[in-house]
């Protein structure tokens, strides 16, 4: 595995691969189980030919908010034992100041996937997403890149990006990859008290709870409430959002024929979590 801190070194290492499969896991790092599984995907789509490239890189422009990123844990060695485990070929670790010119002045929103769920309530994390992917999709110039379905919006606006902007990668969802208990690893988990920690497989938990209650006929915002309900009786715990959306739009669900997604945002204590669960088409 090589590693490279420059956009030139990581170019010239590649040079020689162009034309092969080139899989791509990008990452903010501190990683864990749920990147592994990522980087697994990506080396069995690349195959013996193909090669894999993960990024590590902490995209300040994303964070809507200074204490998040401030207190995001940070783990180059262990990470870079992860890529190895996982059979990356290649890892780009750049600084911010190697990512962005001091003068940058380009944005990049996506306008409608973005206006709802968690990019409604951290104005710019999406935009902070698709500049620094665009970038990194640029820098690799991948065929494939894989994203996880925990970041549901984000991966559902990717793929918008790549396909309003002609950008030649073939994006790949990853399933969720949970703890034995429930809780959808993040790398925020570890900033969890042990009581929060307790009691956050309640979210996942809620969520299959109601999704039977969906397939058996319950009116979304009844779905909704219940998962509301039950979070809010855990000690600590903020609600931000509970929504049952179009899986493709992400806005309203206009009929339930058509698959769907409910979203969770919560806050235990200050670390904010996300879930959720696809639900199947109603006939
Ligand atoms: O999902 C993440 O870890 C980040 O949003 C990503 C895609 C690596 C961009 O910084």
């Amino acid at each position: 595995m090589q590693t490279a801190s420059s956009k030139h070194e990581l170019r010239s290492q590649l040079a020689e691969h162009r034309g092969k499969r080139i899989v791509f896991v990008p990452t903010m790092g501190a990683l864990h189980e749920g990147h592994a599984s990522l980087m697994r995907q990506a080396r069995a789509l690349a195959g013996a030919e193909g090669i894999v490239v993960a990024s590590i890189f902490l995209n300040p422009v994303q964070f809507d908010n200074a204490g998040d990123l401030a207190t995001y844990p940070q783990t180059p060695e262990a990470d870079l034992a992860v890529c190895r485990c996982c059979g990356v070929d290649f890892v780009f670790m750049p600084t911010p100041d190697t990512m962005y010119c001091a003068d940058r002045s380009m944005v990049l929103e996506e306008n409608c996937l973005s206006n709802v769920l968690c990019g409604a309530r951290r104005p710019g994390h999406f935009a902070g997403v698709c500049l620094v992917v665009s970038k990194l999709f640029n820098i690799v110039q991948p065929t494939d890149a894989v994203f996880g379905k925990k970041d549901y919006q984000q991966l559902a606006i990717l793929r918008r990006m790549v396909r309003d902007l002609d950008i030649p990668v073939t994006i790949h969802g990853a399933e969720i990859v949970r703890e034995a208990d429930g809780l959808a690893l993040s790398s925020r988990n570890v900033r969890l008290t042990p009581e929060h920690r307790a009691a956050a497989p309640a979210i996942h938990r809620s969520l299959l709870a109601a999704r039977v209650q969906y397939e058996q006929g319950t009116p979304a915002a009844e779905v909704c409430r219940h998962v509301i309900d039950t979070l809010f009786r855990i000690p600590g715990v903020r609600v931000d959002y509970v929504e049952l959306v179009d899986a493709e739009t992400l806005h309203e669900l206009q009929q339930p024929s058509r698959p769907a997604l409910l979203a969770v945002a919560a806050y235990f204590g200050e670390v904010r979590l996300i879930d959720n669960v696809e639900l199947p088409a109603l006939s």
